[in-house]
């Protein structure tokens, strides 16, 4: 299973999207490529920003590495799933799909969760650490679900 997490700058929530899933994908021995990506070039080549490097390292995730990149529509075909952090994300997704088979792919990744109503990923760029406290919790969770759902079942 190939999983494109996407959000708007691809340096805040889904590096830290990426970075959660592959580590779980690691512990569990599970069939998972993950991969992230924004819908806006601002930040290609630039590394995660340092408040999401630091969030994945209080819980032993090394995301440091990656650097962004913009979706592209070969990402389409490339992957099973392509999740997105907000309805915002989702929509500019949707608007470069060229037939059913690639809508379906696209899903919010808050979606999966069974604890929020609320079914954006909050943008913590303006805010303060605590957003990437609560972006982390949302993502992890939402996380659990998704393999139980899309790869355990
Ligand atoms: P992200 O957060 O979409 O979670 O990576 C943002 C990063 C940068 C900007 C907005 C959101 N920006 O406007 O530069």
């Amino acid at each position: 299973m190939k999983v494109l997490m996407v959000c708007l700058g691809n340096i805040c929530r889904s590096p830290l999207a990426e970075g959660i899933l592959r580590s779980k994908a690691e512990e569990g021995n599970l069939a998972i490529e993950v991969d992230s990506c924004g819908t806006a070039a601002y930040h290609v080549g630039e590394r995660p920003d340092p408040r999401s490097i630091s969030k994945a390292n209080d819980y032993a995730i090394d995301i440091s590495m990656l650097k962004g990149r913009q979706f592209k529509k070969s990402d389409f075909d490339a992957f099973d799933l392509i999740l997105t952090m907000d309805r915002y994300n989702q929509m500019d997704i949707l608007q470069l799909a060229g037939n059913n088979e690639q809508r379906e792919k696209v899903k919010l990744i808050l979606s999966y969760s069974n604890e929020h109503e609320e079914k954006d990923v909050p943008d913590p760029y303006y805010g303060g650490v605590q957003g990437f406290e609560q972006v982390y919790q949302l993502l992890d969770e939402a996380c659990d679900r998704f393999i139980e759902k899309e790869i355990n079942d």
